[in-house]
């Protein structure tokens, strides 16, 4: 695992951004797997001034999500495919074709689980999974004690997520108990793991997870395990490291 310190959220926006875009200057096609959240949203800034400034050609790029709510309707503003039609799809000039995720509408939850793995597959892997990290050491939405092998399957999130995430919601009552997320072992079939954090909130979940035991209490511990992992930390973020 490399970690890479930078200054702020902004150079780690920048550094992660140059590497999508070195990707899909050798891939073009490249299977972006993208995350939600407030932390990646400086890498979709960068990554689209570049594809503004014709300094990358993102036209061929394809995107995936990594998590969905389960139960918004459809076209929820708060559903992740919403955020990542929004944050991430359109700003880089793309269509709603060339973006994949899980459903989180259906009643067959399971089925669309299943699907979306067999989805992820047959479109040739996740190329570059960017993560983020929850403050208990969540990667996705694959909270503490869940299986390092885990497939893509409904979980439901802890109070302290639900808690962490109703900042998007009008009250907290409405952030959904339940997420499809993409498991472990899922995540790490993706060719390059990318996972940014900053701020100090984040600093003891990072320090756990990249000098602590390989552990399913702290999810993100998993990256351990891959063989091209790179995290990206600011330096508030990175106060904890050793
Ligand atoms: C969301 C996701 C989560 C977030 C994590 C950190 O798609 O996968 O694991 O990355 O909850 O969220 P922020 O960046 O808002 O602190």
């Amino acid at each position: 695992m490399e970690v890479v310190i930078v200054p702020d959220a902004a150079a780690g926006g920048e550094l992660i951004a140059e590497a999508m875009a070195a990707l899909l200057r050798r891939k073009p096609d490249a299977l972006l797997g993208v995350a939600t959240g407030s932390t990646p949203l400086p890498i979709y800034e960068a990554l689209a001034t570049k594809v503004r400034s014709a300094a990358v050609d993102a036209s061929r790029a394809r995107i995936c999500q990594l998590d969905e709510y389960v139960g918004l309707p459809y076209g929820h503003p708060e559903s992740y495919r919403s955020v990542v039609l929004r944050e991430v799809v359109e700003p880089l000039g793309l269509s709603e074709s060339s973006f994949m995720g899980p459903d989180g509408t259906t009643d067959d939850v399971a089925a669309a689980c299943v699907a979306y793995d067999r989805a992820l597959a047959e479109a040739g892997g996740v190329d570059l999974q960017l993560l983020g990290i929850g403050t208990d050491g969540h990667i996705g939405f694959n909270e503490p004690c869940s299986s390092l092998a885990s497939r893509t399957r409904i979980k439901t999130l802890t109070e302290q997520t639900r808690q962490d995430n109703a900042r998007f919601f009008d009250s907290p009552d409405e952030v959904p108990h339940h997420v499809i997320t993409q498991g472990i072992g899922t995540i790490l079939e993706a060719r390059h793991l990318v996972l940014l954090a900053t701020g100090a909130s984040k600093a003891e979940a990072v320090a756990l997870a990249v000098e602590g035991p390989l552990s399913a209490l702290v999810p993100a511990s998993a990256l351990q395990l891959h063989p091209h992992a790179t995290v990206v930390v600011d330096e508030a973020a990175a106060s904890r490291l050793k």
